[in-house]
């Protein structure tokens, strides 16, 4: 047997929060409890059936079944492009400021290693998703935690990066509307990260994959919106939220015609592109009719109501989000974000996230998903409400 020794980078990734979680659903379910998880934003509502269609009969054609080209198929390029003058009013020129990903995901680790030397530092939201924190690690970087506070509306305070840390910094990271505070970014806020970012000589990377789930009539905007910002860096959006694609695996980064490029070299050594089929099947998705988006919203939008109705009747306060699946609320007096979760998931068979799960800054809170149907999310309620003392 050979020595395994994991490389000095990889020894950095924390262990993975969610295992014991994961580990403890399992014993429930072994236990045949019905357990009902708020736990991953990953939709319920099915991709719609156009899509599913535009797959079948691409994936039927031969010509489909070579490699694909590395940054994405002309047409799938032109369909983004599109997609955001309509969306957003943003105009991207499909061949050089259009890259296709196979998940913003993937986009966080490929700027990273496009962008980062050892030692560099990459100015991270905490909470947050994981993934700008990990990717930083594995591209040698060392990450520099903003916190989100709520007395800040769970924005950074960018006047507040260090002076030396700022002139380490490759890359900001921002991701509005937030997962997993549910936070909402005005164009004040983008025009002054356009400004720092200007003044600091470092990329943003705008991570906006739910730019299209806002509620009560409001639209989440794209970084792209504000002057300037092509200037200084990229966004990342994805097909996965907006038209429940999260298995299909495609997405895109946008902005930049450099860094797209650079982000393209990394992408040509690492990976061979996305299947054309599911090109196909996202140009699709792009080219729906606004009123699919809306459908789905409007679900969510129902949901969030639902469930914070009953959360509140449960005795907890909850600010009712603009945008985004999820709810983040504060644990009750007497608990951390760890022993709320694990008597919600022992007395209730209810999964929720420890927001210390998002980086020590979400300590004291947790988030609950909106992709489980009314039913379930009521029912939900209902267990914690009869089983945990609140
Ligand atoms: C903030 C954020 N970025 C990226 C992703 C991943 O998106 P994709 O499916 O496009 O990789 C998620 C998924 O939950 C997310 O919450």
């Amino acid at each position: 047997m050979v020595k395994m020794e994991k490389s000095e980078r990889l020894k950095q990734i924390p262990p993975y929060l969610f295992a014991e979680i994961n580990r403890k659903i399992a014993a429930a379910k072994r236990a045949c409890v019905d357990v009902i998880s708020l736990g991953i934003g990953d939709p319920d509502l099915p991709t719609p059936q156009p899509v599913v269609e535009a797959l079948n009969r691409a994936a039927n054609d031969p010509r489909n079944h070579r490699y694909p080209d590395y940054e994405g198929m002309p047409s799938f390029r032109e369909a983004v492009s599109k997609w955001y003058k309509r969306r957003h009013n943003v105009r991207l020129d499909p061949d050089k400021e259009v890259l296709t990903l196979i998940g913003s995901k993937e986009g966080s680790l490929h700027l990273s290693l496009a962008l980062i030397n050892p030692g560099d530092a990459a100015l991270v939201p905490e909470p947050a998703y994981t993934t700008y924190m990990t990717s930083t690690i594995l591209a040698g970087g060392i990450p520099y935690r903003m916190a989100l506070k709520e007395e800040n509306d769970f924005l950074p305070r960018l006047s507040e990066v260090p002076e030396d840390v700022a002139a380490r910094a490759k890359i900001i990271y921002v991701n509005y509307p937030n997962n997993p505070t549910a936070a909402v970014a005005a164009k004040g806020f983008y025009r002054e990260l356009v400004d720092f970012a200007k003044d600091n000589d470092v990329i943003v990377c705008s991570d906006n994959p739910y730019s299209e789930i806002g509620f009560d009539g409001y639209r989440p905007l794209s970084f792209l919106e504000v002057s300037g910002a092509k200037d200084v860096g990229i966004e990342l959006n994805s097909l996965s939220k907006p038209y429940s694609m999260t298995g299909w695996r495609i997405a895109m980064a946008v902005g930049n015609p450099e860094i797209i490029r650079a982000m393209a070299l990394v992408k040509s050594n690492v990976d061979s592109g996305v299947f054309n089929a599911v090109q196909h099947a996202g140009i699709a998705a792009l080219n729906l009719p606004d009123s699919v988006i809306d459908a789905n919203v409007k679900v969510y939008q129902q949901r969030r109501d639902v469930l914070c109705n009953a959360l509140e009747q449960v005795g907890l306060k909850v600010k009712k989000p603009k945008a985004s699946l999820y709810l983040w609320v504060k644990v009750p007096e007497g608990y951390s974000s760890e022993s709320f979760a694990a008597e919600v998931l022992d007395k209730a068979g209810v999964v929720i996230t420890p927001g210390s799960a998002y980086g020590g800054a979400g300590q004291g809170f947790f988030r609950v998903s909106l992709t489980v149907p009314d039913a379930r999310l009521n029912e939900a309620v209902e267990r914690i409400k009869k089983s945990v003392k609140i």
